[in-house]
């Protein structure tokens, strides 16, 4: 596992564009297959969706030939609600880019069938022969995507019911208002994110620190599934000052020092 520090989210963001960016760019140049890219929605990929956009109108990004899928989806939330993940994605990122909207996917949460839907994600994704890079964020309780603490590390696309600390945290998108916000979600599993060739952990602010302290400095653990990717061969968590606030002055110089030799 990589960490790279930056001194704001900003600049942590503007990186981890950059590198999706050169992924996509060397994927192009390398094979005429689809580049397929999974994605996070939440407050901590906001600015890597804008720079994105912005490199996509400066000419140097084009999405025309990258496929994507979405870690999650709230139950119940129809594509037209302000805070199911379909609109977020809709507003800040697809509408804005050039890619296909039929290659651009998301759980369906109005579905009336749960399993056939996830099961349908999983055989889609390997169809395409696994994703190339899944970028995502991590919850205050170290969550990703939403496999809430204590899920397998086998797990793969299904329903799950959100903890009450992560529907107190996502509160915020509901007027603050807790009752508003769904009690379950589809999510992609452990194992389907694990299967990728690349992971790109996006972590910022004073409240992640805890968790990412927990991620970086124990063991692998099922209450922390973030922590899970240190048996990932190539994940990368780019964070900045603030989320790396609880970690021990010398895991902050090791990684540091290691990003100044690379
Ligand atoms: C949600 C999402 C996660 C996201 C997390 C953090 O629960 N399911 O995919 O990483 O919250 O959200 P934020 O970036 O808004 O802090």
């Amino acid at each position: 596992m990589r960490l790279i520090i930056h001194e704001n989210h900003k600049d942590a963001s503007r990186w981890a564009a950059l590198y999706i960016a050169d992924k996509i760019n060397a994927h192009y140049t390398a094979t005429t297959k689809p580049f397929v890219l999974g994605l996070p929605t939440g407050s901590s990929p906001l600015l890597i969706y804008q720079e994105l956009v912005q490199l996509h109108k400066a000419g140097t990004l084009s999405f025309a030939n990258v496929h994507s899928y979405n870690m999650d989806e709230y139950i119940g939330l129809p594509a037209s609600h302000p805070q199911s993940y379909r609109y977020f994605m809709q507003e800040h990122f697809f509408n804005h880019v050039d890619i296909d909207p039929a290659h651009a996917h998301v759980l369906n949460g109005m579905t009336e069938d749960t399993m056939k839907e996830c099961q349908q994600y999983e055989e889609a994704i390997a169809k395409e022969g696994g994703i190339n890079l899944f970028l995502g964020g991590m919850g205050s309780n170290g969550h990703i995507a939403f496999n809430e603490p204590g899920s397998s590390m086998q797990s793969r696309t299904r329903i799950k019911t959100l903890t009450e600390e992560t529907r107190i945290a996502n509160s915020r998108f509901f007027d603050g208002d807790v009752s508003k916000v769904p009690t379950t979600a589809l999510t992609v599993g452990v194992a389907t994110i694990m299967d990728s060739r690349e992971v790109l952990i996006i972590v910022n602010g004073k409240n992640k620190a805890r968790a990412l302290r927990a991620v970086v400095e124990e063991g692998v653990n099922h209450m922390w599934t973030l922590s899970y990717f240190q048996m990932h061969p190539k994940t990368i968590i780019v964070c900045d000052e603030d989320a790396a606030e609880e970690l021990k002055v010398g895991t902050v110089r090791y990684f540091k020092n290691t990003e100044k030799r690379n």
